[in-house]
């Protein structure tokens, strides 16, 4: 199986290589190639598994997008290259480009070279605010974000080469992911820096209210469910694009899980406004129900099961990098 993902140098990206090479056969490991603007440095990618190599990719230039993926002809596709919603709300043209102009060119380069799978990586960030608490699948989506409109548009391209039998397309609608990595520019940002913060400095000061609740999930269950939906049968799947649902805490809960690991973290409160605006236009907690019945998802990690396996990670990876008390 050749595996191309796009985007791969970021949070989701190096703990999705790990999942698809450990779920392989050990008879028949996968291909994968891994690209991104720019591939990491040879110290970050020197402990890769067999098998996975990277390659340079910006998916805004459609030509080079086009002979990559003649090139490596891929059976699977993993699409995540995009810029997230704090970032894109700065720099609105970029998001454009990268998040729309960016899926469209993957997706036409996956029709011309005849890939037959491709996995969308979208967001709670595609629904506005006031939807029902759980929020089902299908409510009008309303973005309040350029990050959010391009997630909802990329949606709908999946689902339009998917019914024109183009590219087999499906994907989720991701919460908040939390992982011992850098975050990437998301709003959910917070839930992450006070564990990170908490452990490095014993302090942390959120960009959020202490009432925000948002729905969160742990690392190993968001690549689980690429690479379970990945695999899915088609005939399975009565949609292309699924909610997903992890634990949905306030953020003050966050900071007496993050307590209990770590006595002594003070966690304060300080709203940013374009911050905190995205957080309250975004759901409490989402319906996967269909996800369950049609592919069998279900989350494994609660919040406390989460600090309980991250801040561990998160020390081990503070001592790897020297970052300890800075
Ligand atoms: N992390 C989350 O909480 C979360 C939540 C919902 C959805 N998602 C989605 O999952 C996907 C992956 O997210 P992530 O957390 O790894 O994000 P990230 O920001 O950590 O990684 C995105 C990667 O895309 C790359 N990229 C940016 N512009 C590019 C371009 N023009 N061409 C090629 N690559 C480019 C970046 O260099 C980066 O490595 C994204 O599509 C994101 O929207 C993430």
């Amino acid at each position: 199986m050749r595996i191309l993902l796009t985007g791969a140098g970021g949070q989701i990206g190096r703990d999705l290589i790990a999942e698809l090479v450990r779920r392989a056969p050990a008879a028949d490991p996968p291909t994968i190639v891994a690209t991104d603007l720019r591939p990491p440095p040879a110290a970050v990618t020197a402990d890769d598994p067999p098998g996975v190599s990277w390659r340079g990719l910006d998916v805004v230039d459609e030509a080079a997008t086009r002979a990559l993926i003649a090139d490596v002809r891929p059976d699977l596709v993993f699409h995540l290259a995009a810029i997230l919603s704090a970032k894109g709300e700065t720099e609105p043209q970029l998001a454009y480009a990268v998040n729309q102009t960016g899926t469209w060119n993957v997706l036409e380069a996956c029709r011309a070279t005849g890939v037959p799978r491709l996995v969308f990586t979208s967001s709670i960030a595609v629904y506005g605010p006031g939807l029902p608490d759980p929020t089902p699948d299908d409510v009008p989506l309303h973005p309040t974000t350029m990050y959010g409109a391009t997630k909802a548009a990329g949606e709908l391209l999946c689902e339009y080469y998917t019914r024109r039998g183009w590219v087999d397309c499906r994907g989720v609608r991701f919460p908040g992911l939390i992982s011992a990595g850098l975050p990437g520019g998301g709003s959910s940002d917070y839930a992450l820096f006070m564990y990170v913060d908490g452990v490095r400095r014993g302090a942390y000061e959120a960009f959020c209210r202490a009432d925000t609740r948002i729905p969160l999930m742990y690392m190993p269950d968001g690549v689980r469910a690429l690479a379970e939906i990945a695999e899915a049968p088609r005939d399975r799947l009565r949609r292309c694009i699924y909610n997903l649902a992890g634990f949905s805490p306030r953020a003050d809960e966050i900071a007496a899980s993050v307590g209990r690991a770590v006595p002594g973290v003070a966690i304060t409160y300080a709203p940013e406004p374009l911050r905190q605006a995205i957080l309250d236009s975004w759901p409490s907690a989402l319906d996967d129900r269909a996800a369950a019945t049609d592919w069998g998802w279900r989350a494994r990690f609660d919040l406390d099961a989460m600090t309980d396996d991250l801040v561990p990670r998160i020390r081990a990876l503070l001592a790897r990098t020297g970052a300890a008390g800075a």
